[in-house]
């Protein structure tokens, strides 16, 4: 095996697989159904389909575009591509806002994990029956309200499953490009979408079903207005991994031949999908068993309504189960493509080894990531700018970091990048044809930056 077998994905099929573990997460698949729930269900859809189609796939070539030609990490590629400026900070910058997102996305998947955990020895419904039986179990809310509470408001519990989830980064990112990342995705990712589609057939057969899906597919126009097409354009970024250099680093394992078009079209198609089906699961479970307003918002739609809907079904412990080692294993394709970010910077500039810089990186998080985690319990007091300390940094990242990476990216790009690098990537090298590189470079020059400004400037406008 040639030293550079390690630095690429095996096949086409493989960097696909893996590019969509990347984006298919938490994003898709909590924050999506609740976004929409809040911004006119379909109406929301379709905003967010056009913003995928007509600003993500096209931000997403930059990224492409980048890694593939400068073959290096998130650092490297503005380094290599323009020695002579100070481009390099916008590589810089995708570090610091994956790391930032790291921190806080690790406690989550920590939960998920502890979720799954729970599920399987039956903790997360023990105590139910007694309640039922007591004749009390009149408020499901309130007893998975405490198990909420118990699970993730209490320093240890969530702080030890997010420390497994920060060692499983670190045995599967060892591993490598191939044997880690790749290896990872090409099991989880499969059984993701099996998975997904058995929980389907299950919502779809409640007697609630149809009401829920009218509930999400009947779009509610009155609801569009800038604020949710912002709120579409954020969930965009979010959910497709733009903006902080997941998506260079990906891609400068890519192979020559890979044709970017074509991949990031299925990257964002394969995300719509599991967002839409998402919200096939979670309306129809959600309307038949009649849950209150708060049902869908953040954290409470899968630790709380979720659970309470699991537990009115026969097999409640087999739906937990399933849903949440979906939950677990979308989340933990997206953590290692966020610590790539940071392994890739070191091992490149500091040539360390592989295992080195996946110590150097993830050991940190062991600390880092408890002190998020804290913020829901000893640490809730503790307010930055307002904010508990997780608050804080997923408002920096996502709402600051996210979009200020995506439009230097664009910028870089679009007016100062070597000259035909755009069309050279989605040619490969004039090899096949690619009839929308005026469109998608016109995109990436004009409008995108214009847009993702919007997300930058509308908070202040408040
Ligand atoms: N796309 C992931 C999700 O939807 O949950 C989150 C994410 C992963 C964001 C990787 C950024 C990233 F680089």
């Amino acid at each position: 095996m040639s030293s550079n077998d390690n630095k690429q994905f095996s096949s086409r099929l493989g960097l696909v697989v893996a590019t969509v573990g990347s984006a298919v997460g938490l994003g898709n698949i909590w924050r999506f159904p609740a976004e929409a729930q809040a911004n006119g269900g379909a109406a929301f859809l379709l905003l967010y389909v056009a913003c995928v189609f007509l600003l993500g796939v096209p931000v997403m070539l930059a990224e492409f575009s980048l890694g593939r030609a400068g073959r290096s990490d998130a650092f490297g590629v503005f380094h290599k591509l323009s020695p002579r400026g100070k481009w390099w900070l916008i590589g810089e910058l995708g570090i610091l806002a994956s790391y930032t997102i790291g921190c806080f996305y690790m406690v989550v998947t920590g939960w998920t994990f502890e979720y799954l955990f729970n599920s399987v020895t039956g903790d997360l419904y023990d105590g139910m029956v007694q309640v039922a039986a007591g004749g009390d179990f009149t408020n499901a809310d309130i007893f998975f309200a405490e198990k909420m509470h118990q699970y993730i408001s209490t320093p240890w519990p969530p702080i030890i499953f997010t420390w497994l989830v920060i060692l499983i980064n670190i045995a599967v990112l060892t591993g490598g490009v191939q044997k880690g990342i790749e290896r990872l995705s090409n099991i989880l990712m499969p059984l993701l979408f099996v998975v997904l589609i058995v929980l389907c057939c299950l919502t779809l057969t409640l007697p609630g079903a149809s009401a829920g899906l009218e509930w999400f597919l009947k779009p509610d126009f009155s609801k569009i207005n800038a604020m949710t097409v912002i709120n579409a354009m954020g969930q965009t970024f979010f959910s497709l991994s733009l903006g902080m250099g997941t998506l260079i680093t990906y891609a400068s394992y890519y192979p020559a031949n890979t044709r970017l078009t074509f991949t990031s079209v299925i990257v964002a198609m394969m995300s719509l999908v599991v967002a839409v089906l998402m919200g096939f699961v979670i309306f129809p479970a959600v309307a038949t068993y009649g849950l209150t307003d708060h049902s869908l918002v953040g954290a409470t739609l899968v630790f709380q309504t979720l659970p309470e809907v699991f537990a009115c079904l026969p097999g409640t412990r087999l739906w937990s189960i399933l849903f949440f080692a979906l939950l677990f294993m979308a989340a933990l394709t997206s953590t290692v493509s966020i610590m790539e970010v940071t392994i890739a910077f070191l091992s490149d500039r500091f040539k360390l080894s592989r295992a080195k810089a996946c110590v150097l990186t993830l050991t940190p998080l062991l600390l880092l990531s408890s002190i998020c985690s804290l913020s829901f319990s000893s640490l809730s007091d503790v307010k930055l700018f307002g904010m508990t300390i997780f608050d804080f940094l997923d408002n920096f990242a996502t709402n600051i970091l996210l979009p200020v990476g995506s439009i230097a990216i664009c910028v870089y790009l679009g007016w100062f990048a070597p000259k035909g690098l755009l069309h050279k990537e989605l040619t490969n090298n004039g090899t096949v044809r690619s009839l929308l590189t005026g469109v998608i470079l016109f995109i990436i020059r004009y409008i995108a930056p214009v847009m993702i400004s919007a997300i930058l400037i509308a908070p202040l406008l408040k």
